[in-house]
């Protein structure tokens, strides 16, 4: 991709790939192109869409999501080998813009790995890039741990990888080390020195170990770096990547110092951010910039007074910016599917028939139980109707509970077929979970349940989310009622049908049960 705007910041989204990284929140099949159909339409300029030689899962989300693009250029990783670049050739050729990158850890940690000289290193990069770039126009390399690689070795290898054809070379700061003066420096550097750097574009991709990524990808900028590498809420590696709309919003709103823009449409970014933290399981903590909870939330007599007078008081950009609507809902009981559409589309969801009749079905149960529906109740349930397999579903659930022991006798539907069971337990969550674990057995281990308020009151929706794991394979489910034990119900339900599916069984492999206490 040539950048003839030189103050256009590139944004290469990757969520699907590093994002996807962070330990539990691996993403299906069909949550993979949903997201990176969000991605797209939002204006995002470069998809990250995976690994492919990774699993022969990720191949596949990646040449699907190549051959549905639309704007965006699908990129595709490959490690530093021949093959590597191949198969991923092999699965983003299909896009109307491919885009191959490969990488190589140049820093002194990491060339003793594969127990490589600094020469031997280069030759590698030499010959790796001019492979990638005899299948692809579009060419991007990456110096894993170039924060902690000699300046000097930098600069020679980032010289032989843009002679050997890259287009693109990124340097990434991989253990979130550096800081932003520094990494303004080095981006400066690299430019002023390096022959050829004048005809490729530098991006800058953080992680954010000390807190630093989104700053130290904004000094690259600074620096001369036109393409910013982040993820949808900083999902990623250990403690997560720049974050997109951090990025996006920081030079939106401070244009006037740095001025620098992008392509993306900033009213899609809460949108893609609720559904990223559906789909991996990893809610928003409400301080996150622009896209938590509070961000735009004014507590104080002082703040709330201000904010009336002038909003600028108080907010350096409008929630409608990001897309935000900032009303409660005015969804009753009596409202028909025609003004629950609307009120979707409004808040920038696009539903199928199906689902908006599963979601209206739950809004209808909502709204009978409960005196207001805000816009975050909405999205709640359409969190919850999204995908996965239904081999299990819940039908009812009784609990009784107290200062005694806790009692859940639950009615659950395994491929088609009701059975039931009685359990004591340390709380009415416990003796839930170890119901639904007699009437399914399995060996999955609860690595997370979480409990969020979705919105104000006794009455409000609680969203669960729940993550298992079972042999190394890692499901998230998540679910929003009312009723904080119900809701945790159907999220351990929903994280156990999507096990089934990620194990490629159907939930038909369940024993007889012998129930201890069967109703
Ligand atoms: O953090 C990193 O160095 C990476 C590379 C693969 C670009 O994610
Ligand atoms: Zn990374």
């Amino acid at each position: 991709m040539t950048n003839t705007d030189n103050n256009r910041v590139v944004i290469f989204d990757t969520t699907l790939r590093d994002g996807e990284q962070s330990p539990g929140a691996t993403m299906t099949h069909d949550e993979k192109l949903e997201i990176a159909e969000l991605l797209d339409d939002m204006g995002v300029d470069i998809i990250e869409a995976g690994f492919p030689i990774a699993s022969e899962g990720d191949f596949r989300a990646v040449s699907e999501i190549a051959q549905r693009s639309k704007d965006a250029v699908i990129c595709g990783l490959a490690r530093a080998q021949l093959p590597d670049i191949d198969r991923c050739w092999d699965a983003v050729k299909q896009a109307r813009q491919p885009r191959i990158h490969t990488f190589i850890g140049t820093s002194p940690l990491h060339r003793a790995i594969p127990n490589l000289t600094m020469d031997e290193m280069a030759e590698r990069i030499e010959q790796t890039v001019s492979h990638a770039r005899n299948l692809c126009d579009n060419v991007q390399w990456s110096p894993m741990d170039a924060t902690r690689t000699e300046w000097d070795y930098l600069c020679r290898v980032v010289e032989i990888a843009i002679k050997a054809g890259a287009t693109t070379i990124n340097i990434p700061d991989t253990v979130g080390y550096t800081a932003p003066v520094e990494s303004a420096d080095l981006i400066r550097r690299l430019i002023a020195t390096v022959p050829g750097a004048a005809d490729v574009i530098f991006a800058t991709h953080c992680h954010n170990d000390l807190g630093m990524a989104t700053a130290n990808a904004l000094a690259a900028v600074e620096g001369g770096a036109r393409q910013i590498e982040c993820t949808i809420n900083g999902l990623g590696e250990r403690a997560g990547n720049t974050a997109l709309e951090e990025v996006v919003m920081a030079l939106k709103v401070r244009n006037d110092i740095m001025p620098f823009h992008t392509g993306v449409d900033t009213k899609k970014i809460m949108h893609i951010s609720r559904r990223v933290a559906t789909v991996s399981g990893f809610p928003v903590q409400f301080n996150k910039a622009i896209v938590g909870k509070n961000a735009f939330a004014h507590e104080s007599g002082i703040h709330q007074d201000g904010m009336l007078k002038n909003a600028e008081t108080f907010e350096i950009m409008r929630p409608e910016d990001v897309g935000l609507s900032g009303t409660s809902l005015p969804l009753g009981k009596h409202s028909g599917r025609a003004a629950l559409r609307a009120k979707l589309k409004d808040m920038g969801v696009d539903v199928g028939d199906n689902q908006l009749k599963d979601i209206f079905v739950r809004f209808k149960d909502l709204a009978d139980r409960k005196k207001e529906v805000f816009d975050d109740d909405i999205l709640a349930l359409v969190s919850a109707s999204s995908e996965g397999s239904d081999a299990l579903q819940l039908v009812n659930l009784h609990v009784t509970c107290g200062t005694g022991p806790a009692e859940a006798t639950l009615e659950m539907e395994i491929d088609g077929k009701e059975h039931s069971a009685t359990c004591d337990g340390d709380g009415p969550v416990d003796a839930t979970f170890k119901a639904v674990r007699l009437l399914h057995p399995n060996k999955a281990r609860l690595q997370l349940y979480q409990v969020h308020a979705v919105t104000e009151g006794t009455d409000a929706q609680a969203t669960v989310s729940v993550r298992l794991e079972e042999d190394g394979m890692i499901a998230t489910g998540q679910s929003a009622d009312t009723d904080t034990v119900v809701a945790s119900a159907k999220a351990y339900i929903h994280a156990l049908n999507r096990l089934i599916v990620r194990r490629g069984k159907t939930g038909k492999d369940v024993k007889e049960i012998s129930y201890r206490d069967v109703t």
